[in-house]
């Protein structure tokens, strides 16, 4: 892999200013924000009076955690336009994520707030190390999914050659990276995975192609994956954080040289963790869920987010700006098998272990009676194929999951391509139990 890091001088310099210099900047947005949102939406103005707190009481940045929280079923209760800070006409574009229930979350962003979030994807991208002039393949859904936009208008202005293909249409995805020459593609990591089945099946070696980057994101994936993503197309694997309530992709990302968790733009959304059972502030360094207040953020300013992803916040290395932990999961996705709390990721991580094991998956969970039980759903590998070699495989799969998470599971290891593949967030967990 070669070393394509930013030199210093090519940062902005706000992304290794001082500590002090962050926390006045910081300071300054948080204020403005908190009046804003006071000022112009009377959902904050009703929380912030109920709570018996004004933007006027916010003297330092601790003092955030005398506000309230915003949930999503805030921003659902004030669908569509109930959380916007601007008159509609001054929204100048729309994004929507897909609940699982109901009506969708709607966002909106200003002309200022297109430009704020192309600036900060951008730099997202200068630490994943594209520069200016590369080609760039976005291979996140267009539409009102936030990434393939975000990556979009961020790519454009860092000044790059940006091919919009969004999601789905395998064959043609390799056809255009290799023919276009894309030195860094953009994509959820696990449908790279899908486009690293492609290159073989078109008996090409991933190792040549143009890829010198892949900035992944959306979804939860852990370091295994980076490994196995690395070593196939021999290129770097980064990670690039958002939601769309807070704006998009590009809210937190790796960078190249350390790859060690992600840097939260700190100077335009304020993070916090907060222990996710009872709502209080946690120092640094310790775990839970993490929240996020927006610094300059027009249409929809946000106020303390919980945004329900599981990390915690460690200092700063390749910037001065915090990082956050690789996420581990979402509260949400957290599965309880027998009293032990379980998260994808671990079984990704074991899956990745088994050499006879490709990295598709999914995780159906039934009941029995009062217990849940898990079943992993896994390919072998094209020279695994057979049925010994799946058996033992499982079981190897099997004793894994017991001994580093402690539970029992039952493992199908099938034949190559059963596994459902993923063209943008990968489902991980089948739910059958109400069915069971
Ligand atoms: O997924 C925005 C995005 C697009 C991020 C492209 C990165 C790349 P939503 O659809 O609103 O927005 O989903 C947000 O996805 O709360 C996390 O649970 C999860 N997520 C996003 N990035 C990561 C990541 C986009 N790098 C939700 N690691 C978030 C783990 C992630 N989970």
């Amino acid at each position: 892999m070669k070393d394509i890091a930013p030199a210093k001088s090519e940062l902005e310099s706000i992304e290794i200013a001082s500590r002090d210099e962050i926390a006045s900047v910081q300071l300054e947005r948080m204020r403005w924000t908190l009046r804003h949102a006071y000022e112009n939406v009377p959902f904050y103005r009703q929380k912030f009076d109920g709570a018996g707190v004004h933007p006027d009481d916010l003297k330092d940045l601790a003092d955030l955690a005398k506000f309230p929280f915003t949930t999503k079923p805030d921003l659902r209760d004030n669908y569509p336009f109930g959380m916007f800070a601007v008159p509609r006409d001054q929204v100048l574009r729309i994004h929507a994520s897909s609940g699982t229930t109901g009506k969708p979350t709607v966002v909106g962003y200003t002309h200022k707030d297109i430009e704020n979030w192309a600036h900060v994807v951008a730099r997202s991208m200068r630490a994943a190390g594209t520069r200016p002039g590369d080609v760039v393949h976005i291979s996140y859904g267009y539409g009102l999914f936030t990434g393939g936009l975000g990556a979009h208008y961020g790519a454009e202005k860092l000044g790059c050659t940006v091919v919009p293909v969004s999601g789905g249409m395998t064959t043609r995805q390799v056809t255009l990276i290799e023919d276009l020459g894309a030195s860094t593609i953009m994509v959820t990591p696990s449908y790279m995975l899908s486009i690293l089945d492609e290159y073989r099946a078109q008996g090409l070696d991933p190792r040549r192609s143009p890829l010198q980057v892949g900035i992944f994101g959306a979804e939860p994936w852990t370091n295994a994956m980076r490994i196995e993503i690395e070593q196939a197309f021999d290129m770097h694997a980064v990670d690039i954080y958002g939601l769309s309530e807070v704006i998009g992709p590009g809210v937190a990302n790796e960078c190249v040289e350390t790859k060690d968790g992600l840097h939260i733009w700190e100077d335009f959304f304020y993070p916090e963790i907060v222990d996710p059972e009872t709502g209080a502030v946690l120092p640094d360094g310790e775990k839970g869920e993490l929240v996020f207040t927006s610094l300059a953020k027009e249409a929809m300013p946000i106020i303390r987010y919980r945004t329900r992803d599981l990390t915690r916040l460690l200092p700063g290395t390749a910037r001065t700006m915090r990082r956050m932990e690789k996420i581990t999961g979402r509260s949400d996705d957290m599965m309880i098998i027998r009293g032990v709390n379980v998260f994808p990721t671990q079984i990704e991580e074991q899956i990745l272990r088994v050499p006879a094991l490709a990295p598709h998956f999914q995780i159906e969970l039934t009941r029995e009676g009062r217990m849940d039980e898990m079943t992993v759903h896994v390919e072998a590998t094209a020279g695994h194929a057979d049925e010994a070699a799946r058996a033992a495989a499982a079981a190897d799969l099997s004793e894994r999951i017991k001994q580093v998470i402690g539970i029992s599971s039952r493992i199908d290891v099938t034949p190559p391509e059963q596994v459902a593949r993923s063209q943008g967030k990968a489902v991980r967990i089948v739910d059958n139990r109400a069915k069971g």
